[in-house]
């Protein structure tokens, strides 16, 4: 245990020092190992000793660390957004890279907003976004999100620009006698009313992820829905951003997230699994008529940042791309997601207070209910999704539990997004320990 001058997230007195990480394990002080099922927040997504980009890390630490973008690119900056770019849908064309998935948003945001002043539409000033998401802290990305426990004590710095829809979850929210398709096209028809009040012209771009992750827990939305959302931005002119910070670089199953909704965004934000937390590292793509009109207009994005293309963060990113090829991850991922949702569907699907298991690929979550026939969530005074934090870690298991699933105060989630290199006997392991740390955390919330 630790308890010096850091100002972490939490105190960090309470927590274990890592010291090593080996395949899908990170090792404490102790020696203690946990099973790494979360990637920490979807991060690790090759797990922690991948020789190659270690590898690939220290050769461009040998090459050249840094030089300032101001005054020179590299060859692993460009080679990542090539790649990127040769494996995004057709009409992304350019890549913003920064160092984390705030920066890819907010570079996003005033993307958006510039490229409807080069445009001449400088009334476009507008966003629109959904509850229950995620977008990230710095203050436009948190004004972004629809996350009212984030957004509380900061709401008198939040933009009153930014407007909330909505979120798309069926299981939750979907009417008695209403079908999944019709409940999505239902929700996605906010934007349009949501447009309209705001005034056609004032809007800039609609942020969603195309499957949630963090706020609430690996929830895709109903099929047709983002075709809708598609439509309705094309309709009205507004920018459609894709965050998949959290499920894109494979965690789905394929590259893109939203390849699976089979629409084309106009601009897609990265982070996290980009470089599987070996580096920090973000990124803003968009489409070429975005970066098209900038480069014929005043010739310059008004942005910025001191790391952005940072040599040794884009040449791991890369490594992390050629080993998810090398490796046929990204099969593994859509197979070992199927195995271990099938082992949790089996192990909790009957269980009273399971009232959802959902996700995709290797990003999957469980939503807990007081009572599975209402969905009626626990009392969040109970800290319910903390005690299996603190249960699972004593397990040696690292998951992602949280709390305010169903609107930032009530509501409890465990998110599993584990390294793509799992196999049978890891989701045997992961399915055993969730199963003790749930268990114990009720025994301990006297829920019986
Ligand atoms: C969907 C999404 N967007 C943005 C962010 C912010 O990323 P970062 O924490 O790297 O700033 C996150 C982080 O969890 C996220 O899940």
């Amino acid at each position: 245990m630790n308890g010096g001058h850091v100002f972490g997230r939490h105190s960090a007195a309470q927590l274990p020092k890592v010291v090593a990480g080996d395949d899908v394990w990170l090792i404490d002080s102790a020696g203690k190992r946990y099973l790494d099922a979360s990637g920490g927040a979807a991060v690790s997504s090759l797990g922690h000793s991948n020789r190659v980009v270690l590898d690939a890390a220290k050769e461009q630490l040998d090459a050249i660390a840094f030089a300032h973008t101001g005054f020179f690119t590299s060859d692993p900056a460009e080679q990542l957004a090539d790649k990127l770019v040769s494996l995004a849908p057709d009409g992304i064309d350019r890549v913003y890279l920064v160092s984390g998935g705030s920066e890819a948003v907010e570079a996003a945001i005033k993307l958006a907003r510039q490229y409807f002043v080069e445009v001449g539409q400088p009334q476009r000033s507008q966003v629109i976004s959904r509850w229950q998401s995620y977008h990230g802290n710095t203050l436009g990305a948190l004004a972004a999100g629809g996350n009212r426990w984030r957004r509380a004590q900061f709401e008198p710095l939040l933009p009153s620009t930014m407007h909330q829809i909505d979120p798309c979850h069926y299981w939750r929210w979907g009417g008695p006698d209403e079908s999944a398709f019709d409940y999505g096209q239902r929700v996605a028809n906010q934007l349009e009313d949501k447009i309209i009040e705001l005034g056609a012209d004032t809007v800039a771009a609609f942020f969603a992820e195309p499957v949630v992750g963090a706020t609430m827990g690996a929830v895709p939305a109903s099929e047709g829905y983002f075709k809708r959302i598609r439509e309705i931005c094309d309709k009205y002119g507004v920018l459609l951003v894709l965050d998949e910070v959290m499920c894109g670089a494979g965690r789905t199953g394929t590259y893109f997230a939203s390849e699976q909704e089979d629409i084309v965004p106009d601009i897609i934000c990265m982070a996290k699994g980009l470089a599987a937390g070996v580096q920090p590292i973000g990124a803003m793509l968009c489409s070429v008529k975005i970066y098209d009109a900038i480069a014929k207009g005043s010739g310059f994005f008004q942005h910025g940042h001191t790391y952005m293309g940072h040599p040794v963060a884009a040449a791991t990113g890369l490594a992390v791309i050629g080993e998810i090829e090398r490796l046929g991850l990204l099969e593994n991922v859509q197979k070992m997601g199927r195995t271990l949702r099938d082992a949790l569907d089996a192990r909790f699907g009957q269980d009273p207070y399971v009232g959802d298991i959902r996700g995709r690929g290797l990003f999957l979550g469980i939503e807990l209910v007081a009572d599975k026939e209402t969905k009626q969530p626990f009392e969040p005074g109970l800290g319910l999704n903390k005690l299996i934090k603190k249960a699972a870690m004593a397990e040696g298991l690292i998951c992602y539990p949280f709390g305010g699933t169903v609107d930032g105060k009530s509501g409890d989630h465990i998110l599993l997004a584990p390294p793509f290199i799992i196999d049978e006997t890891h989701v045997e392991m992961i399915v055993d320990r969730l199963d003790l740390a749930i268990a114990t955390a009720f025994a301990q919330s006297g829920v019986s």
